[in-house]
Formats: C-alpha cells, sequence, structure tokens
C-alpha cells in the first residue's frame, strides 16, 4: 500500500514517493564524472525551470503544445468514447493539469484522477484547484517520477484506468527504455492515452528547440544557474551555451550545453574539467511516425485502438487498449 504522508488536503490524498529518488547533487556528480558528460533532463524543472518550460510552451516557434490542445479539443468526444464511463485518469507528469480538463469535461462521470509529478508543491496546488472545479470527483495526488513504479490507491467507480502521458513526454525516453515504460502500464490492465511529436522537417524541428527570443537556452542553461544556487557550483553561464541539433538518424533532437572555453568548474565540492567544445547533454527528444510510434506499442503489449492528428500532421495522439480484444 502507499505510504500515506499528508493524509488529506483538502479534498486531495497526497502521496509523497519523492524521497526515494535520485538527488540533484549526486546526479549531478555522477553525470559531471561520465564521458561523455550528461545529466538527466528531470533536473531541468526546479521551479524556475517548470516557469521557464512554462514559457517555451507558448512561443511562435513550439508547435507541440499548442497542437496537442487542438487535436484533444477537436475530439475530446471521440476520446472520452474510448475512455468509456466512469473511469480514473492517472496523469504522468501532471504539471499544471491544465490538458486533463479538455478529457474530463467531455467523459462520462469520470471517477477519479490520480496526478503524478515531481514537482511536489505545484502538484499540490494544481490538484487542489482542479479538485475545487470538480466536486464529484475523487483525487490522489503522486508526489513521484513518472518513471518509477508503485502500486496506484484505490479509487471508486467501474469504469477503466487510463494513463494520459501528453506533451511528447515519452519523446524524452531512449526508445529502448519507451516499450519497457509502456510494457508494465500494459501488463497492469491500464490503457494509456500518449501524446508523441512527429517527424518532420529540420526547418521546423530546430527552432522549436532554439528559439529566437532564447527562452529555450535559457532553460538549458539553468541547469548551471541551479547548480549554483543548490550546490555552490561556479559555473559562469556566459562561458557555456545551449546546443540543440536534429539527429536524422536517430530520429530526434539532442540537447546539450557547450562549453566555449577550457575551463574547470566546482560543483558540490568536487572540481570538473571541461575540453573548449566539450558538451553536457541533457535531453534527448525522439520523434516518431504514427506507424513508428504504434509498432513500438504493439512490442510493449498494448493495442494501437485510435489516433489523432492536426491538418499538419505535426503531433499525434494514441488511444492504445491493454489487455484481450
Ligand atoms: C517536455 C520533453 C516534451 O522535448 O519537446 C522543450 C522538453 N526541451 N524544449 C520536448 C523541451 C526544450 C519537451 N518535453
Amino acid at each position: 500500500m502507499l505510504d500515506l504522508v499528508t493524509p488529506v488536503r483538502g479534498r486531495v490524498a497526497f502521496y509523497d514517493l519523492s524521497r526515494k529518488q535520485e538527488s540533484f547533487a549526486e546526479a549531478l556528480v555522477r553525470g559531471l564524472s561520465s564521458m561523455p558528460k550528461h545529466v538527466p533532463s528531470h533536473f531541468l524543472y526546479d521551479a524556475q525551470g517548470s516557469a521557464l518550460f512554462d514559457r517555451i510552451c507558448v512561443l511562435p516557434e513550439y508547435y507541440p503544445t499548442r497542437t496537442e490542445m487542438q487535436i484533444l479539443a477537436d475530439h475530446a468526444d471521440d476520446i472520452a468514447r474510448q475512455i468509456g464511463p466512469e473511469a480514473t485518469l492517472i496523469e504522468l507528469g501532471s504539471g499544471s493539469s491544465v490538458k486533463v480538463r479538455l478529457l474530463l469535461d467531455a467523459m462520462q462521470r469520470p471517477s477519479a484522477y490520480i496526478p503524478i509529478d515531481v514537482s511536489g508543491e505545484h502538484l499540490l496546488a494544481a490538484a487542489d484547484a482542479l479538485a475545487d472545479d470538480y466536486p464529484k470527483l475523487a483525487v490522489a495526488a503522486i508526489c513521484a517520477d513518472y518513471g518509477d513504479t508503485f502500486p496506484l490507491p484505490e479509487t471508486p467507480g467501474s469504469g477503466r484506468q487510463v494513463a494520459f502521458f501528453p506533451g511528447s513526454t515519452i519523446g524524452n525516453l531512449e526508445p529502448t527504455d519507451a516499450e519497457p515504460f509502456l510494457a508494465g502500464w500494459a501488463r497492469s490492465g491500464v490503457d494509456m492515452i500518449v501524446g508523441v511529436d512527429l517527424v518532420k522537417g529540420r526547418e521546423v524541428l530546430e527552432p522549436a528547440y532554439d528559439d529566437a527570443q532564447g527562452v529555450t537556452a535559457a532553460f538549458s542553461l539553468n541547469l548551471l544557474a541551479r547548480a549554483n544556487r543548490e550546490l555552490d557550483a561556479d559555473f559562469d553561464l556566459s562561458a557555456f551555451a545551449h546546443r540543440s541539433r536534429w539527429d536524422m538518424d536517430e530520429s530526434r533532437i539532442t540537447i546539450g550545453i557547450e562549453s566555449l572555453k577550457e575551463q574547470t568548474v566546482s560543483a558540490a565540492g568536487k572540481s570538473f574539467h571541461f575540453d573548449a567544445g566539450e558538451r553536457i547533454e541533457t535531453e534527448h527528444s525522439y520523434k516518431y511516425s504514427v506507424d513508428g510510434f504504434q509498432r513500438l506499442a504493439r512490442r510493449a503489449g498494448y493495442r494501437p485502438e485510435a489516433v489523432w492528428t492536426d491538418a499538419d500532421g505535426l503531433f499525434s495522439v494514441h488511444y492504445l487498449k491493454a489487455g484481450p480484444t
């Protein structure tokens, strides 16, 4: 059973599983000591990183957020029909719980909502606000990494359990990790609604990850600023630069931070040497074709039941069904 840390705040049950995770200090020391240097992307999302990401989502160059919202709005009734009545929605990486409202509004008597996010404060505030707006819904928030495995709290309602994983966050996983990740949910009998960004031309992809206003660069470099704030590091932000590139062979955007000169930096009581041009890899953002993603879902044990896209074929939302026909 889940460890109930904050019994109930308002109407929201809150389970804090975040203590099991690797700390930023441990991850940074480990990542800067490896070759090539890398830091797991979820450390980009402290309070300032999350605020910068919210600004990315409304940039003219960053099409995924608005396109996915439009797909969800246009097809909400169809999606709700797939979900069925009295269902429980589990949201992986729920952030501000904005997109899920489009589904809840179209669903027939939704029973419960279980948002899961690493950012505890933000999670509780969003879950509280949502519980106020949907008085009949049971809400149980879980502070954890969406990739962790844990038992789900018991929820009322006789309908399906459906995980909602929007934003193409699945693109941050290596495809070899995405398959077992999906397989875990499939084995639990949980259906899945996944937002998946589609392969397209470099001229659209690269500006989406390196915008003219420099918001994405600030989001990337916030990782070093965060180390300066939290780990007593001395990164000179003007001696590093955000880099992103569409890698067609790997079907991904590779995002990193490049050292602009040879330098030594201290962080968390250790020192790290950088060659000029050496990079810290921070994110991979994989892009799929509709077919390619459906093949991955099948290998994971899911049945791709429906897919919705926008007219320009920029983004896709998939309904994956668990269990026998
Ligand atoms: C949150 C992983 C979906 O890959 O598009 C956006 C992250 N990084 N701009 C993405 C991101 C820089 C985003 N995901």
